[in-house]
């Protein structure tokens, strides 16, 4: 007898075949029996009649930032209830493993550092202690470059030693032999800010052997972006790793309007058998910290000293303005009317106030007003209008860019409660299957299966992201005719609707109420490499 029996259903296969009407059968884990129209159905412990709706492998979010949320929301709501059952953490180069990069993740979702047990020494320390809070739903992770090099080298401006790439590329490696799924850079960060092309293909060398991927926030989104594209083709090119391209986007006046000929360069190096991909969140603004407008040459803390002296403070307020040599500020061609406060230590007022409107209550340019800010708050973070909703449509349409979210598995009463935080969280899949879907931007089932196959199969996530007999039985029903997101940027901590249950591992996680938390991390090195 089965376990589990989905009947009445549209199956939406998860690999762009058409919806056809039938049932799932799950047996322990596993998808056992998928059934036709008529075909008799088997006996089942437990039965979800889901007539008129629709049945798809759980949505897999590549991007994600909750490295540590399941050490505080082991539900992960935000996301579970978008029909996620997996999620990719260790992004942009941020990872809570190797150890000093763990302070930085715990920020991310406004954690004091301290406030938790950090206390584990290698990654698969960390993945153990992660695998023992028993998410709801599955995470596996990537090694942040970021977290490789505070370990090696601190935050130091320079180039590492050969001591410290060595460090580096050993320390990637007890990651990737724990179970990471590759290795990550965030390189308008720091201190990935600071590496090289070259230094980056040194460390990435071992991704290869353990079948990898190189994922990168790009070292620019705006008028950089088609250098920053070809330069994370080239470090796969280098190295014969995968390439992944993190939330691709066109960002700026500079940029605007050039999604179609990005997408073409992306073509073309594919043709010159470049292996790359992408994925992209379905929104017109970014979501960032503050302290990223700043140039490498300055962070938060130094603040004070570079304003003291007056010749320095004027290269910087015009570096911040302007943008310098190599180095694009992320407000440049946008208007600092259109960068938003999320969150502000102290300060609740300022949420969801523009840099721009802050200058002016405070009578105060608004570059200092970001300076001003900044030094009150190193950790303040910002949402950027910064994109035009035609460039987001047409990567959308593009069947081979996954749909991922940038954002973190978070609850209207957690630690992010009083942050403005980007709708992203609560919304993603909902909004793509449905305001996109419904108004024609992409197929239903193209739509699914960037949100399911495609991620599983390049990021090696096992026998996931399809119905079919064998495959793990994680599992999203919901009405195609009502699911949508309903979070806001001025409303955000609003849960998705239309999702109807959630089932990892063949347990039903959320079926209207939270039921049992089933995820686990998911390792690399379970399965053969290559
Ligand atoms: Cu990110
Ligand atoms: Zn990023």
């Amino acid at each position: 007898m089965l376990d589990l029996l989905i009947a009445g259903a549209s199956i939406v296969d998860g690999l762009g075949g058409p919806t056809v009407p039938g049932f799932v059968g799950v047996k322990s884990d596993r998808i056992a029996i998928v059934g036709g129209e008529g075909q008799s159905e088997p006996e089942a412990a437990q039965r979800i009649t889901a007539m008129g709706h629709a049945i798809s492998p759980g949505f897999i979010d590549v991007h994600n930032h909750s490295d540590l949320v399941p050490f505080v929301e082991p539900w992960m709501d935000s996301m579970l209830r978008q029909g996620v059952t997996t999620v990719v953490v260790g992004n942009c180069g941020t990872s809570a493993a190797p150890p000093a990069g763990a302070a930085e993740a715990a920020e991310l979702m406004n954690v004091r550092p301290d406030q938790l047990d950090l206390s584990w020494q290698t990654f698969a320390q960390y993945l153990e202690r992660l695998d023992a809070c028993r998410p709801a739903i599955n995470v596996a992770a990537l090694v942040g470059h970021g977290a490789l090099r505070r370990q090696a080298m601190g935050m130091e401006r320079r180039a590492p030693t050969a001591d410290e790439l060595s460090e580096m590329r050993r320390l990637l490696a007890e990651g990737l032999d724990a179970g990471a799924v590759g290795m990550s850079t965030g390189l308008i960060y720091a201190p990935g800010i600071h590496a090289s092309t070259d230094e980056i293909v040194e460390i990435a060398q071992e991704l290869p052997r353990y079948g990898g991927v190189y994922a990168s926030h790009i070292r620019g989104e705006g008028a950089p972006v088609f250098d920053a594209v070809a330069e994370c083709i080239e470090i796969g090119r280098r190295t014969g790793a995968p390439s992944h391209i993190s939330h691709l986007k066109v960002e700026t006046s500079r940029a605007w309007g050039r999604a179609a000929e990005l997408l073409a360069l992306i073509d073309s190096e594919r043709e010159r058998g470049a292996d790359v991909s992408a994925d992209q969140y379905p929104y017109a603004a970014w979501e960032s910290s503050l302290s990223s407008c700043l140039p490498a040459w300055a962070s938060p803390e130094e603040l004070p000293a570079l304003r003291s002296d007056p010749a320095t403070h004027e290269r910087l307020r015009t570096a911040v303005q302007r943008g310098e040599e190599g180095w694009q500020c992320c407000a440049d061609g946008l208007g600092w009317d259109r960068i938003v406060i999320v969150g502000h230590a102290g300060s609740d007022e300022l949420t969801g106030r523009s840099i721009q409107q802050v200058a002016e209550d405070r009578g105060a340019d608004p570059v200092d007003t970001v300076f001003d800010l900044l030094m009150a708050d190193p950790n303040t973070s910002v949402i950027g209008h910064a994109m035009l909703e035609e460039d987001v449509r047409t990567i959308l349409a593009r069947d081979d860019v996954m749909v991922a979210s940038d954002g973190l598995g978070i609850s209207p009463d957690g630690p992010m409660a009083g942050f403005n935080v980007h709708p992203r969280y609560y919304g993603t899949f909902p909004r793509v299957l449905g305001r996109y879907v419904a108004e024609g931007v992409l197929p239903l089932e193209t739509a699914v299966k960037k949100m399911t196959s495609l991620p599983a199969d390049r990021f090696a996530l096992g026998n996931r992201g399809r119905i079919h007999e064998g495959a793990v039985a994680d599992l999203v029903v919901f009405d195609p005719a009502s699911v949508t997101d309903r979070a806001t940027f001025g409303a955000p901590h609003l849960y998705a609707e239309g999702i109807l249950a959630v089932i990892v591992a063949g347990r039903v996680v959320w079926d209207g109420e939270p039921r049992e938390r089933a995820g686990r991390v998911i390792r690399r090195s379970e399965w053969p490499y290559g």
